[in-house]
């Protein structure tokens, strides 16, 4: 038997390739039905979707195989002829985040032997929340930083896909900051703080915002992170040269006092100067 099984399959396989035989041929049964399903689910039906009569189905030794030497994910109830799950199917620990997931069953039956196949396509369903993975973000803010200025703010991961990933993110309520969510290109979404109203260290020297990342599921789920602002002094002996001031002033020192004094501005955080003052005095100085 084994050996007629085995013949049958060799001959399949030939046709298969002489024909460029579809994905799906005749007599073939596809079916799609959600991940995580009870064992013993009912997921469809031999005579109604692959036309076999049902009260020859046991005489026939119908059986479900793997295909290759994968798992068994479905079985034939040989009563009633419905198709049923095996076993529970994790669909992200099967295919990750792959957009489709299609696993091939062969079903066999014998005299005449018949082998049939039988694809299953596993739904994603929103069993797995976003997560951060840092639980704390932490930041340093100089209260001399400007109306505007941003700070990128780490993504959530969704083993989920699709509309299950994450769709959106929110901040709990506070008088600073509001939240920017930027779209990317390759898919998935991050988010970023925008300072709203400058902060002052002498009323406020630390601030908790609670960062929430939620997925577009039914029902939603979401997974939070917790950012902690800690305001720094602005240094009041830096001299504070408006635009025009600065390039006059750098442009009249000398490569000597740019040695000595580059470090005090280069290793500031960015958003103490304007992008465009860092940019225009490096540019000064290299073509001196
Ligand atoms: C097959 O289906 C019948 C009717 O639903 C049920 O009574 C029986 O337990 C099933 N057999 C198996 C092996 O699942």
């Amino acid at each position: 038997m084994e050996n007629k099984a085995f013949l049958a399959r060799c001959l399949i396989s030939f046709l298969g390739i002489f024909f460029h035989m579809p994905q799906t041929a005749f007599g073939d049964g596809s079916y799609s039905f959600p991940e995580e399903m009870e064992r013993g689910s009912v997921i469809g039906n031999l005579a109604k979707e692959m036309g076999l009569e049902v009260s020859k189905l046991a005489a026939r030794k119908a059986r479900v195989e793997a295909d290759g030497n994968g798992k068994r994910y479905c079985d034939v109830n040989l009563s009633t002829g419905d198709i049923i799950v095996a076993d529970r199917i994790d669909r992200e620990g099967l295919c990750g985040k792959k957009s489709l997931c299609v696993l091939t069953q062969e079903l066999v039956l014998e005299e005449p032997l018949q082998l049939r196949r039988i694809v299953l396509n596993i739904q994603d369903i929103n069993d797995n929340s976003p997560q951060f993975k840092k639980k704390d973000i932490h930041f340093e803010m100089s209260e001399s930083a400007v109306k505007g200025s941003r700070y990128r703010l780490e993504e959530a991961h969704d083993a989920d896909i699709g509309i299950n990933a994450v769709q959106e993110y929110s901040i709990g309520k506070n008088e600073h900051f509001r939240l920017n969510v930027i779209s990317k290109s390759g898919g998935g979404k991050y988010s970023e703080l925008v300072l709203e109203k400058e902060l002052d260290r002498e009323q406020t020297q630390t601030l908790t915002i609670v960062l929430v990342g939620t997925d577009g599921g039914a029902p939603r789920r979401s997974g939070t992170a917790v950012v902690h602002v800690t305001v720094l002094d602005a240094n009041d002996n830096a001299p504070v040269f408006t635009e025009a001031q600065l390039i006059y002033k750098t442009s009249m020192v000398s490569r000597k006092w740019m040695d000595e004094n580059y470090k005090h501005f280069f290793l500031r955080p960015l958003s103490e100067f304007c992008c465009l003052v860092y940019v225009r005095m490096y540019f000064i100085f290299s073509i001196r």
